[in-house]
């Protein structure tokens, strides 16, 4: 039962005491959040990693999460995945050699005028090829300084992988929609309105699915039948659907949001549909929805389930490395530059 898995939990959390360190992003099932010994979005999740001890790092997240955490890491301390097929569709999209197709392309209509920046929703091999060409990864709190940054550094830049947190990004630091163009890997395309040499900002058609499912009905729907309601919604959402919102930023900002709102106020939210739930149930003074009624749950962080996490802390007393994420040391060297580089800055 759920209650024995708790208790065999909590037991195995006690042996390993300081040997075990439980990180819990913000999308994760309440099941597991409990056992988190901190919980956050991406950015403060890859801070917190950086700076454990622990040998044992149980990941409750998804894949390119627990690569960073890797690569944070020392040698000694080892990070496991409780469940391998928790990987992210967003990250998935944009490939090694895609990557270097795009970059080749890119270089003959621009010459070396491109920085590229890569979400950290995107593979380490992905981080390792950004992090090579002077780059750096962002995260959706820190995205607005980055592509700052990156146009202090290189005339235009490359967004990977995810199009909308990087059009949104770009576009409220006052980049026009016509100074932007988008790289489609699969038909190894350049998509653009207007002159080619105007173009700043080169966006890689990806996306998350999640997100995605927020739309412009969803928010025609709020605005009718709650007049008073404020709309709020993650970054990787689509550009028409943040335009028409009130409020956007990333989850951490979303979370502090509401925290600072006051009591009585309504809040839509547009973004996972655990999180959503959580604060829910954390703010009973306040009239909370999700903006899309059917409500988006991100599959692959649903696939840590406390079966998994239970699971995951057994394969440590039994010392098998099971699940262990080891990104390879020489993408590993080159992807810690591209993440230093945030680090520094944010
Ligand atoms: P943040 O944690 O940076 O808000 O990212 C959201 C997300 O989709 C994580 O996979
Ligand atoms: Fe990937 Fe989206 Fe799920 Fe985040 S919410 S892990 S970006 S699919």
């Amino acid at each position: 039962s759920s209650e024995e898995m708790e208790e065999r939990i909590k037991q195995i959390k006690k042996r390993l005491g300081n040997d075990l360190f439980i990180p819990g992003h913000h999308y994760q099932k309440d099941e597991v959040i409990q056992f988190a010994d901190a919980t956050g979005d991406s950015l403060q999740l890859a801070q917190i990693s950086a700076k454990q001890a622990a040998t044992n790092i149980v990941f409750c997240g998804v894949h390119f999460m627990a690569e960073t955490a890797d690569i944070l890491t020392e040698e000694n301390q080892q990070v496991l995945l409780p469940d391998m097929r928790a990987g992210c569709s967003m990250a998935d999209m944009a490939d090694d050699v895609q990557t270097k197709e795009a970059w080749e392309t890119l270089q003959g209509i621009f010459g070396d005028t491109i920085l590229p920046l890569t979400y950290v929703n995107s593979t380490a091999a992905i981080k390792a090829f950004v992090g090579k060409h002077d780059g750096a990864t962002v995260t959706s709190s820190n995205a607005r300084k980055m592509v700052r940054w990156a146009l202090t550094q290189k005339e235009r830049l490359l967004f990977l992988p995810d199009q909308h947190l990087g059009r949104n990004t770009a576009y409220d630091l006052g980049i026009p929609l016509d100074e932007m163009a988008v790289w489609d890997p699969i038909n190894r395309k350049l998509e653009f309105r207007g002159e080619v040499g105007r173009i700043r900002v080169i966006l890689w058609k990806g996306h998350c699915s999640v997100h995605e499912n927020f739309t412009i009905k969803n928010i025609e729907n709020v605005r009718k039948n709650h007049p008073n309601m404020n709309i709020i919604v993650h970054p990787e959402c689509k550009h028409e659907v943040v335009q028409l919102s009130d409020l956007a930023g990333s989850t951490k900002y979303i979370i502090e949001t509401i925290e600072m709102a006051e009591a009585g106020t309504e809040w839509a939210i547009g973004t996972e549909m655990n999180l959503v739930n959580r604060i829910i149930q954390q703010h009973p003074d306040k009239k909370i929805i999700s903006l899309n009624p059917y409500m988006c749950p991100c599959l692959t962080m649903n696939r840590i389930d406390l079966p998994h996490l239970l699971w995951s802390l057994e394969q440590i007393e039994k010392e098998n490395s099971q699940n262990q994420i080891k990104v390879d040391k020489q993408i590993a060297k080159e992807a810690k530059k591209a993440l230093n580089r945030m680090l520094i800055l944010s």
